[in-house]
């Protein structure tokens, strides 16, 4: 990959003429409006070293860039959306963000990135999303994070994240969405969700979750969205729901629950509130005993927003294997 110059200043508007009109020249493709310009650099074109100064949207995504091209951000300080989705980047530099101090996006999607600089985020206040789905993580050091104070949105799914540090969350107030899907995590900080003032989704699906404590969730009573499908779950703990009055959407199907214990689901959907979306409790080797009597009295009274009921079944005892819990529900 070689990096061209731009051209020079007053042959700018023919280019920009030339990259719209005819996006086959190699060169990013400009959109110049009232708001700023968008610069979209997509393979085969030759990178823009020189962004225009009002570029406030930048994209250079599928290249396989190892590294970007130095300074690319230089002289962009309005840049509010930067995408480098699916590249190799494996490393940036504590200074790369300096430049643009009112950046709100910064999308690192399918990068190769083990680690980022301590120092990274330090001009970043403005950042609300960040993106880091499907790099090579499998730490997280809570320093790397320094600086983010708006921080709304951040996906760390499809890593390999093991462990995660104590008040990783701590500064965020503003979280709303927090993903850590599909990563190789077994145990979660208790404090995990300290922090946040109003976290509405919390997606920990495809990890190897073994149980589910009373105390994680407690921070969250506003929570609306929970993904804990995949894991390992073989307990929840009695409390562990407790105080989620506005959760619309829960899902632990494809978990080790053969059983979960009373008073389990009472803040939870119907009498008090219907779930907006619904639940899933499909994929465990349920033990229909009466255990569950406390379980199907929640079914019966939530069963219209239940899904995938049919794989909802019992894996025992006995001649009860491959019964559905509805029906079991229904016959109590
Ligand atoms: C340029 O931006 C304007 C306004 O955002 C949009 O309507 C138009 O479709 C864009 N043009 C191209 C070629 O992307
Ligand atoms: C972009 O458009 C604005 C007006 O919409 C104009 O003032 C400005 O000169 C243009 N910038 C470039 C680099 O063409
Ligand atoms: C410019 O930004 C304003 C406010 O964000 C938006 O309503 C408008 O559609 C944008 N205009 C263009 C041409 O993108
Ligand atoms: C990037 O890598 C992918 C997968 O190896 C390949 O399909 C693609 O052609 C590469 N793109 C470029 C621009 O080299
Ligand atoms: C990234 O890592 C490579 C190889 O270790 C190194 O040559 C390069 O200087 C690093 N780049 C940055 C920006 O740290
Ligand atoms: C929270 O922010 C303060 C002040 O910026 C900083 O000293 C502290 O290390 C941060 N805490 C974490 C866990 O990042
Ligand atoms: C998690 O469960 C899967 C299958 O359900 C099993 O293959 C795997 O060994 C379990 N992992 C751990 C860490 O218990
Ligand atoms: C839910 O249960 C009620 C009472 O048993 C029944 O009338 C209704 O048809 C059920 N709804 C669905 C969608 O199965």
């Amino acid at each position: 990959m070689s990096f061209r110059s731009r051209e020079p200043h007053q042959r700018t508007p023919l280019l920009l003429l030339l990259s719209v009109l005819t996006p086959s020249l190699n060169a990013c493709l400009v959109n110049n409006s009232t708001n700023g310009s968008s610069v979209y650099c997509h393979p085969p074109a030759e990178i823009l070293i020189r962004l225009p100064t009002n570029t406030v949207y930048l994209s250079v995504e599928f290249f396989n860039l190892t590294q970007l091209p130095s300074n690319i951000l230089q002289g962009a300080s309005n840049l509010q959306e930067l995408h480098l989705s699916s590249n190799q980047l494996e490393n940036l530099s504590a200074e790369f963000l300096l430049p643009v101090p009112q950046l709100k996006v910064l999308d690192l999607t399918r990068n190769a990135l083990a680690q980022l600089p301590p120092g990274l985020f330090q001009a970043s206040a403005a950042l609300h999303t960040l993106v880091l789905k499907e790099n090579h993580l499998e730490i997280l050091k809570a320093s790397w994070l320094n600086g983010l104070k708006a921080l709304q949105y951040l996906d760390l799914s499809g890593n390999r994240l093991w462990t995660l540090p104590p008040g990783l969350l701590a500064n965020f107030t503003a979280l709303k969405t927090l993903d850590l899907g599909n990563n190789q995590l077994a145990t979660l900080p208790p404090d995990l969700l300290r922090g946040p003032l109003h976290l509405e989704r919390l997606h920990l699906e495809g990890n190897r979750l073994k149980e589910l404590g009373k105390d994680l969730l407690a921070p969250q009573p506003g929570l609306q969205f929970l993904f804990l499908q995949n894991n390992n779950l073989t307990s929840v703990a009695a409390g562990a729901f407790r105080g989620l009055q506005k959760l619309d959407m829960l899902d632990l199907s494809g978990n080790l629950l053969s059983s979960v214990p009373t008073g389990l689901w009472v803040s939870l959907g119907r009498p008090t509130r219907a779930m907006k979306d619904g639940f899933d409790i499909s994929g465990n080797p349920w033990v229909c005993d009466q255990k569950l009597v406390d379980l199907y009295h929640w079914l019966m009274a939530n069963n219209d927003t239940m899904f995938s009921r049919k794989d909802t079944f019992c894996a025992g005892p006995g001649t009860l294997k491959g019964q559905l819990l509805l029906e079991m529900a229904r016959s109590q």
